[in-house]
Parts: structure tokens; sequence; C-alpha cells
């Protein structure tokens, strides 16, 4: 379960804000491995609505979706009703921490967005992030690959113009996410080897929505991105206030563009590879 964001409600409309995202970088690590890709068993860790889950079924063999929310998994699990039935799609509801899945049983896993919400501690080296990673590194097989779907903290700081209306939530995002240094790290201890980091300064997590300003004064576009979750009920209703005082002189956009700059710079994702020895 995330240990901040309501993804009983947000289920409802995580789709219209967030797309898939990177699906070119998660096939080139897949395909990085030994087993050819249309024949790997893919886990997908937090999956979700099963975005992802939807756009790969048909290159893989099979993909094992697990999501501890109950609501998210239903989403995927109507998604990809027309799956039922073909052996090629497994659904769980499940924590990673404790993945009901048998030892050395899959060749891949992506885990797109979800590391953020694992309740953690980062003075104690990431207690929380360290378990997950043991689960992966049991569930794997050898040589097999992993993918990470994260945001570094120069992303969270620079990468989303609206970030910086919630300047004090930016900050405990940050506190509750592993930058990739410290995922290579983990993942070093956990028993990965030749963790690579990708940027694609291309990739807009929110797609064409992330350019519509006036969206932070909706709530369902505001839930396409869980630091929203972050911010006290003051800190938002200071960022509305603001927004709107930018939109009644016309400056809102103007704004957005400013905020936006260094996003071609950082670019918004990180996607983290590395191989089980
Ligand atoms: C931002 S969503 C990402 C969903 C999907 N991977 C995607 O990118 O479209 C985060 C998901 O991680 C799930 N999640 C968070 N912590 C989890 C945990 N400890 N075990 C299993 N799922 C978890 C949430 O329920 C949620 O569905």
């Amino acid at each position: 379960m995330s240990s901040y964001e309501n993804y009983s409600k947000t289920s409802a409309s995580y789709d219209t804000t967030r797309p898939p995202q990177g699906l070119d970088v998660i096939r080139a690590v897949l395909s990085t491995n030994a087993v050819p890709l249309e024949a790997q068993m893919l886990l997908d860790a937090g999956c979700g609505t099963g975005q992802y889950t939807a756009a790969l079924i048909n290159d893989v063999a099979q993909i094992t979706a697990i999501d501890l929310n109950e609501a998210m998994l239903g989403a995927a699990r109507e998604k990809l009703h027309g799956e039922a039935g073909s052996g090629r799609l497994v659904f769980h509801q499940a924590s990673l921490e404790t993945l009901p899945i048998d030892a050395q049983s899959v060749d891949a896993i992506m885990v797109n967005q979800v590391l953020h919400h694992v309740a953690d501690n980062p003075e104690k080296h990431w207690p929380g992030h360290q378990r997950v990673f043991a689960e992966f590194a049991r569930v794997l097989k050898p040589k097999g690959m992993i993918v990470i779907n994260s945001c570094s903290h120069a992303q969270l700081k620079s990468g989303f113009w609206f970030y910086q209306l919630i300047p004090d939530a930016v900050e405990r995002i940050c506190r509750r996410t592993c930058d990739p240094t410290v995922i290579a790290e983990l993942l070093q201890g956990a028993g990965f080897c030749q963790t690579k980091h990708t940027v694609d300064t291309e990739i807009v997590m929110q797609d064409a929505s992330y350019f519509s300003a006036e969206g932070v004064f909706d709530a369902n576009w505001r839930s396409g991105d869980s630091i929203w979750a972050l911010a006290t009920p003051n800190e938002l209703e200071a960022a509305l206030q603001q927004a709107r005082q930018l939109a009644e002189t016309g400056e809102l956009e103007s704004f957005m563009s400013q905020h936006d700059a260094a996003r071609g710079e950082v670019g918004q994702l990180t996607f983290s590879s590395a191989q089980k020895i």
C-alpha cells in the first residue's frame, strides 16, 4: 500500500493523466536478457491499473502483475479482461516485500513509479527498499534483468513545473525517494551488478496533460501525481491561491514555461537497470 497516496480513490482517474512512459527503454533493457523477449516471464511489480502490463503483454510470454491496492488491481483486471484464461497473465494482490511467487521464477522485473510509496527510513539506509530488493533478487532467475523507473532528486527538484508551487511537498517526496545513486548501492547489496541509469529528457510523465497549466485547479489532474498528496491542506490552498493569482493576471502559462525550462536538461524519469548475479 502506498504510505501516503489514497489509491482506492485515485484508481478511478489515474489513467487519464498517466500513460505508460519509457516503453522503448524498458524493452531495450529486457532485450539484453539471454532469454529472448518473447519467451520471458515478466513481473510487473506495483502494476497499478495495469497500463505497463497492457502495453507489454504482447512482447513477452507471461506477465505476473502484482499490486497491494485492490482498486488499482481491479482497474488492471478490467483493462486486461480479454487476457483472462489465456495463461499469459497472472494477478496477485500482495506487497512487494512478500511476493507470492516462487524463487527464481521470473526472467525480468519492471517497477514503474512505485518505490517512493514504500514506507522507509533514509537515516537507517532504506530498510524498506532493502527488503523489496531482496525479494526481487529472490524471485529473479540468475542473470535476470530488473528495470526501475523512478525520479532522481534533481528531477524532483527541477523537472516538474508545478512542483514550484509546493516546495515543502518536494522536500517530503525527496525524503521518500531513493536517488538512483542509492538505488545502485542497494541493488549491489541485494546481489545485482552492472547498474545503468538511462534518462530520456523527451519523456514527460503526465504526457500532454502536463502542459495544461489550468490542470492544477482540477483534483483529478492533481491525482495524476502523488506529490500533491504530500502537501498539507494549508500548503495546497496556498499553492492554489498562487496559481489563481497567476491565472488572473495572465501569468500562469509563463510561470509554467519558466519553471519547466530545466526539464530539457534533467528530464523527469530515470530508468535504472541491473542484472542479477
Ligand atoms: C504511482 S502508481 C504506479 C502504477 C504503475 N506501475 C504505473 O506506473 O502505471 C504506484 C502503485 O504502487 C502500488 N504500491 C505501492 N506500494 C506498494 C507495495 N508495498 N506493494 C505493492 N504495491 C505497492 C500502489 O498501490 C500503486 O498502484
